[in-house]
C-alpha cells in the first residue's frame, strides 16, 4: 500500500517536471518488480534444498515475512538507479545483488529495531512485526538470517574487476556495522531517557543509524556503475568520488530520519504501517523533540538540497569517464528520488 503511494507520488512530479512517461513506466515499476521478484526467486531457490527438513517451512516463511511485507524500497531503488546514473542499463544489471543486499540488511535492522528488547514494536510495513508471530527468539534468528544472508547476497556479484567485490562487500559492512547503523542504533539506546543531549549528538546517532545504510545504498550503485567504466579509474579517485556519493547518501538519511520522526509524531499507524506516537511514549529524543516541528522540516528540506548539489555537481564532474549514454536519464531520475524522499511527509 505505501509501496503504491509512493510511487504515485513519484510518478506525479515525473508529470511536472515533464518528463516521458513511456521512458519512465519502462524503468520505475520495473525497478520494484525487479527488486520483488529478486527477493522471491532467491528465497525458493536457496531455501528448497533443505525441504525435508521439518520446521522448514517455518523458518522459510518467517524468513520471508518481513521481506515480503512491503517497506518502501527506498535503498534498493537508489541503488539501482545510482547504477544507472553511472553506468546506464549495464550498472543496473550489476547492481542487482546489491541492491537485494542492502534491502535485507535494512529489513534486518527492521526486525531487530522492532524487538521487546529495542524499541518493542507490534506493528510493521502494515503487518505484525515477526517476533510478534514467532516469538522473540526466533525474531532475533530470523534478523541474524538476513544480515548474513545479505553478505552471501553480495558476494554472488558477478563483476568485470572483480577486485570490486573486495569494495562493495567493504561497503556494506562499513554502512551496517560499528561504523554505521550499528553505532548509531547504540548512541539512540544511550541517549533515550537523557534529557541533556544536544542536536548536535542527536545529529550524529540519525547520520549513523539512517544516514550510513543509504549512503551504502549509493555507494553500491556507484561502485557498480563504475564496474562499467570504459577505462578503469585509479583507486584513489575512485575512492575520493565514493566519498562524494557516501555524503550525499548520509544527507539525505538525515533528512530522512527527521521526517521519520516528524511522521511518527503527525501520522497513524495506519498510514505509516508501523505504530505511531512511539517515540513520544518511549521518551526518545527526537528531531521534533530538540528542534519542533517547523525548524525540522526546515532542515530536513536543506540536507536533501545539499545532497543533490552535491550529486549534481558529481555528474557534472564525471560526464567524461561515465560515457553511458544512457547514464543522464537515470542522473535525472536519482536527483527526483530524492524529492520524493522528502515528500513520503505528506
Ligand atoms: C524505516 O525505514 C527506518 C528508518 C531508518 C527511518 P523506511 O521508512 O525506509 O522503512 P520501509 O523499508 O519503507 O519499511
Ligand atoms: C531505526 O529508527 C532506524 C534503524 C536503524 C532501524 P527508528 O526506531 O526511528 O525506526 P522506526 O520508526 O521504528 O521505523
Ligand atoms: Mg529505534
Ligand atoms: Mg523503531
Ligand atoms: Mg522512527
Amino acid at each position: 500500500m505505501l509501496n503504491e503511494i509512493a510511487f504515485e507520488r513519484f510518478l506525479s512530479l515525473f508529470y511536472k517536471k515533464g518528463y516521458n512517461m513511456s521512458e519512465l513506466h519502462k524503468n520505475i515499476p520495473f525497478f520494484l518488480q525487479m527488486i520483488n521478484s529478486d527477493i522471491e526467486s532467491y528465497l525458493i531457490k536457496k531455501l528448497a534444498t533443505y525441504q525435508d527438513i521439518s520446521y522448514f517451512d517455518e523458518i522459510s516463511t518467517a524468513y520471508k515475512h518481513p521481506l515480503n511485507a512491503g517497506g518502501k524500497r527506498v535503498r534498493p531503488l537508489l541503488t539501482l538507479i545510482c547504477a544507472g546514473a553511472f553506468s546506464g542499463e549495464a550498472g543496473i544489471e550489476t547492481a542487482r545483488n546489491s541492491a537485494l543486499a542492502v534491502e535485507k540488511i535494512h529489513t534486518y535492522s527492521l526486525v531487530h529495531d522492532d524487538l521487546p528488547c529495542m524499541d518493542n514494536d507490534d506493528l510493521r510495513r502494515g503487518l505484525p512485526t515477526t517476533h510478534k508471530i514467532y516469538g522473540e527468539a526466533k525474531g532475533l534468528l530470523i534478523g541474524d538470517a538476513l544480515l548474513t544472508e545479505s553478505f552471501k547476497t553480495i558476494a554472488q556479484t558477478s563483476l568485470n574487476r572483480p577486485k570490486y567485490l573486495s569494495f562493495l562487500i567493504n561497503e556494506l559492512s562499513e554502512g551496517s556495522g560499528v561504523r554505521g547503523m550499528i553505532l548509531g542504533q547504540w548512541l539512540d539506546i544511550s541517549y533515550t531517557n537523557r534529557n541533556e543531549v544536544t542536536w548536535e549528538q542527536m545529529e550524529i546517532v540519525h547520520r549513523n543509524k539512517t544516514g550510513k545504510l543509504l549512503g551504502t545504498a549509493l555507494s553500491l550503485g556507484f561502485l557498480c556503475g563504475a564496474d562499467h567504466f570504459k577505462n578503469e579509474i585509479p583507486e584513489t579517485k575512485l575512492f575520493e568520488l565514493n566519498n562524494i556519493i557516501k555524503e550525499a547518501g548520509e544527507l539525505i538519511g538525515l533528512s530522512f530520519q527527521i521526517i521519520d520522526d516528524i511522521l511518527d509524531a503527525t501520522k497513524s499507524s495506519e498510514q505509516l504501517g508501523k505504530t505511531s506516537g512511539k517515540d513520544e511514549a518511549q521518551n526518545k529524543l527526537t528531531a521534533v523533540k530538540l528542534l519542533g516541528f517547523d525548524k525540522a522540516e526546515k532542515l530536513a528540506a536543506s540536507y536533501t538540497d545539499r545532497a543533490k548539489l552535491l550529486l549534481q555537481s558529481l555528474f557534472e564532474n564525471t560526464h567524461i569517464i561515465n560515457n553511458n549514454i544512457n547514464s543522464i536519464y537515470y542522473q535525472k531520475m536519482l536527483l527526483s528520488q530524492i524529492e520524493l524522499l522528502l515528500d513520503r511527509s505528506k
